[in-house]
């Protein structure tokens, strides 16, 4: 029988690490909510000591996300604890994560103390934390640079005090995979005690080798792996999610073990963490890239029109890649739209519905076909729009003839408390033209750190997606938008983090 290896995500934690990547609350839930349809096991949903906001944020995922464990992060500090289980105490299955350094460069360069206190420390945080929670996990952190025969008392230790899984994570990306494997059989050997718990591994890639380190323990007997989508995390990222299962789902007969994804929902789970990110994906990244199964080469397409199977190792299917197919157009009602949007896991109060459906119509009447993708993009943001300040009415881009002077012309109308307030600008080009519009309509003081905009599917009637990262008055706030005119988007993009600001603000 094939063995279960549980899949941890740790995208909402070690993802979120990432410069510029924080989700407020309701992206945290919606990416949450994927998740749990993509079937993980756990959910690490953040590090609630860090701040007042995400200690928020995992509360709500706790209260509502109920099929996977939900776990957070804490220091071996009780205090960390505390904010932690008030965190997740109302999961349905709840899990105390707690980590300590247990390489000598961080116990005396990092911790300033010595080998006994920290492991003293670790199993004290372990015990303490036993008293709110059944599951415990501990990390000995940097566990790859560590003495060994300290990492195996480290690991009994804690096994003895309550921990119910012992993560090993290779927390700079120093690992190779055979010396990685070679640990944790080593590890098993030395420590018995592991046979009775869950053996994790958490493996980051700055060498370019988390997942193939993460496959390597699992053929050494470790039975969860710590990854995020798309392998985001801390500096060059963490195992990629989909790379680990789809070698485990493709090569099954090599490794004969399982895991519980839903591998249909790889690709919706990526572009979603992409676009709530704020972090593109690569076009030639494995599993999920946009060129992850275009086929360029006339040899390469014969051979795919006479037999998939020449040069696809993966069907498209078996990782949700025909999700880009025709779904709606505008003559399509009420009902087919709440129809499909249930289909893909949007189950939504009326009024929220409604204005979603409004969206949609508006966006319709312009872009000929909705695809799925189009539809998750489109209520993505209205799920995440704020109380609107400003709110978006027209505008109108000329060339460059017409503004007479070799630049662009923008005449946009915003409206503020009812009133319509309209201002022209030239610009760089046609987007500089919008934003300087609404500079002055705003009298705010913009500066723009961050802009990208991409197609959410293909072809040249593809819906943009515009996002903007601004600071107003110290502030750093983000904005997206999706409309078929990419200026549009741009210029609601930039409305949105605007509205973000003053909602901050207040
Ligand atoms: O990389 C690391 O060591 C971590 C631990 C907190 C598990 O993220
Ligand atoms: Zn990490």
């Amino acid at each position: 029988m094939a063995r279960k290896i549980l899949v941890f995500d740790t995208t909402l934690r070690d993802g979120e690490q990432v410069p510029g990547a924080k989700l407020n609350i309701e992206q945290k839930l919606i990416v949450a909510k994927q998740l749990e349809r993509l079937g993980v096991d756990v959910i690490e949903a953040g590090f609630p000591a860090s701040s007042p906001g995400d200690a928020k944020a995992v509360k709500l995922v706790a209260q509502k996300v109920r099929q996977p464990i939900i776990a957070g992060l804490a220091r071996s500090l009780q205090k960390d604890i505390d904010i932690l289980w008030n965190s997740i105490k109302d999961a349905e299955r709840p899990r105390i994560h707690v980590f300590l350094a247990a390489s000598d460069i961080h116990i005396e360069k990092k911790l300033r103390m010595d080998r006994e206190r920290a492991l003293e420390m670790a199993v004290e945080a372990v015990k303490y934390a036993k008293k709110y929670c059944s599951e415990i996990e501990f990390s000995p952190e940097d566990a790859t640079r560590a003495d060994f025969d300290y990492l195996c008392r480290v690991v009994e230790e804690t096994i003895k005090a309550g921990a119910t899984v012992v993560n090993i994570p290779d927390t700079v990306g120093y690992a190779i995979p055979e010396e990685f494997g070679e640990l944790i059989r080593r590890l098993r050997e030395r420590v018995p005690a592991t046979d009775n718990i869950i053996l994790s591994v958490h493996c980051h890639n700055d060498l370019g080798l988390a997942t193939a380190n993460s496959i390597a323990a699992i053929r050494n007997g470790a039975n969860q792996i710590e990854c995020t989508i798309n392998g985001i995390g801390e500096r060059a990222g963490n195992a990629a999610l989909e790379e680990v299962v789809m070698i485990l789902k493709t090569r099954s007969h090599h490794f004969n073990v399982e895991t519980g994804i839903v591998t249909p929902e790889i690709i919706s789970t990526s572009r979603l963490v992409s676009r709530m990110m704020n972090l593109p994906i690569q076009p030639n990244k494995a599993i999920v890239g946009a060129n992850a199964f275009a086929h360029s080469s006339g040899i390469h397409q014969d051979g795919i029109l006479k037999d998939r199977r020449t040069y696809e190792i993966i069907r498209p299917e078996d990782v949700g890649a025909q999700e880009h197919l025709l779904v709606l157009t505008a003559r399509s009602g009420r009902k087919a739209v709440k129809q499909k949007l249930i289909e893909l896991g949007y189950e939504l109060p009326n009024d929220m519905f409604e204005q979603i459906y409004r969206r949609f119509l508006a966006v319709a009447d312009r872009k000929k076909e909705i695809t799925a993708e189009d539809l998750k993009s489109i209520v993505e943001v209205e799920l995440t729009k704020v109380p609107e300040v400003f709110g978006f009415v027209k505008m109108v881009v000329t060339t460059q003839a017409m503004s007479g002077n070799d630049l662009p012309l923008a005449i946009l109308t915003l409206r503020k408390n009812g009133d319509e307030i309209t201002q022209a600008s030239v610009g760089n080009g046609p987007v500089d033209a919008v934003f300087k519009c609404i500079d002055r309509i705003t009298g705010l003081v913009i500066n723009l750190l961050d802009y990208t905009v991409e197609a959410v599917t293909s072809g040249t009637e593809a819906l943009g997606e515009a996002r903007v990262k601004i600071e107003v008055n110290g502030e750093v706030v983000s904005g997206r938008a999706t409309s078929p005119d990419v200026i549009e988007a741009s210029a609601r993009a930039y409305l949105n983090a605007i509205n973000r600001y003053f909602t901050l603000r207040k």
